[in-house]
């Protein structure tokens, strides 16, 4: 974590007629990864994403992209930026490929080569010579994203991208989105009010409600030795076993859960054979997302 943030977002607020629509919001993301920005509708997830890319002022506070000052260098900052937030200005009636020509042309640098080489990364090499009136919206998708590409941004900003996308869509949005991670180097910011699917992309999660920062998660942290863990064990009598746990489990159902780090496990199980209580089955219950999002939020509202 010693690298210099991509985005840091240092008591950024947003207040509209006295109204509060983002409230403090202190951030700090790293590079190379794909961060989730994770809240039901209305807590202020695009008012943010607006500020981020300058097409909102910010009323409290600063955003900083690759260091530089999105209220003093927006030059500067914005240069680091690819964005999709509202619907990319797209040609219908020019191919993908015409599409990218004509950004081309306003990004300075960008060779015919890079232009191949993102159309590649987006996976749209098939399609990429037809007209953008013929693509299905996960195509538009993806050519909005090679054009925010283009230019080889630090940090690639997606408002809900999954919107509207089939699950085979979400998965391929997934799959193209963690390359762009490994081989640019890119950070993307993705917002959603989906817990499932942040789940499944992200490696860091911001759970924003009201305006206010929740929670962050890194989603990818090696569990330690020392973290405790739901453990399940599916036994024949699970009363017994509880009583033998000294109220340190609870029955569920057929099975007992308890929390033990990871040294513990074999000595529950050790423990409940030689008391004669038959274990079936032993497993870890992961607690999800979606889990951790009620806990935090006390279950309040999330579409
Ligand atoms: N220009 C504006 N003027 C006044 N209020 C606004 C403005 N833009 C957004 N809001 C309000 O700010 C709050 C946050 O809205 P925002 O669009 O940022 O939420 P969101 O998290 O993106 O929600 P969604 O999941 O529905 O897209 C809402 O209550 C919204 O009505
Ligand atoms: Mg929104």
């Amino acid at each position: 974590m010693q690298q210099e943030p991509v985005v840091r977002l240092q008591g950024v607020s947003k207040i509209i007629s006295s109204r509060s629509l983002v409230s403090d919001l202190t951030l700090d993301i790293s590079p190379g990864q794909v961060f989730g920005f994770l809240g039901p509708n209305g807590a202020g997830k695009t008012t943010t994403i607006r500020m981020m890319v300058g097409l909102m002022s910010i009323s409290k506070g600063d955003i900083f992209i690759s260091g530089h000052s999105v209220k003093n260098e927006f030059e500067q900052a914005i240069a680091q930026v690819g964005a999709i937030v509202e619907n990319p200005e797209m040609y219908k009636f020019l191919t993908g490929y015409q599409n990218l020509v004509h950004f081309a042309r306003m990004s300075p640098g960008v060779t015919k080569e890079r232009i191949a080489e993102t159309i590649e990364r987006v996976g749209l090499t098939a399609r990429i010579h037809d007209k953008v009136k013929t693509y299905s919206l996960g195509m538009r998708q993806r050519l909005g994203v090679a054009q925010a590409i283009l230019h080889r941004p630090k940090l690639l900003v997606l408002d809900e991208p999954t919107n509207g996308l089939d699950p085979q869509g979400i998965r391929e949005l997934r799959d193209y989105l963690r390359l762009l991670t490994h081989e640019e180097g890119i950070t993307v910011f993705v917002s959603s009010h989906l817990l499932s699917e942040m789940e499944l992309m992200c490696d860091t999660v911001a759970i924003i409600q009201n305006g206010k920062l929740i929670d962050v998660r890194n989603l990818r942290d090696e569990q330690g030795s020392d973290t405790l863990v739901e453990v399940a064990f599916e036994v024949d009598d699970a009363e017994r076993a509880v009583q033998l746990m000294e109220g340190e489990a609870v029955i569920q159902g057929k099975v007992i859960v308890m929390s033990l780090s990871r040294e513990q496990i074999p000595d529950v199980n050790a423990k409940l054979v030689r008391e004669g209580v038959q274990v079936y089955g032993i497993r870890s219950v992961t607690r999800t997302l979606e889990d951790q999002f009620l806990q935090v939020t006390g279950g309040g509202g999330i579409g």
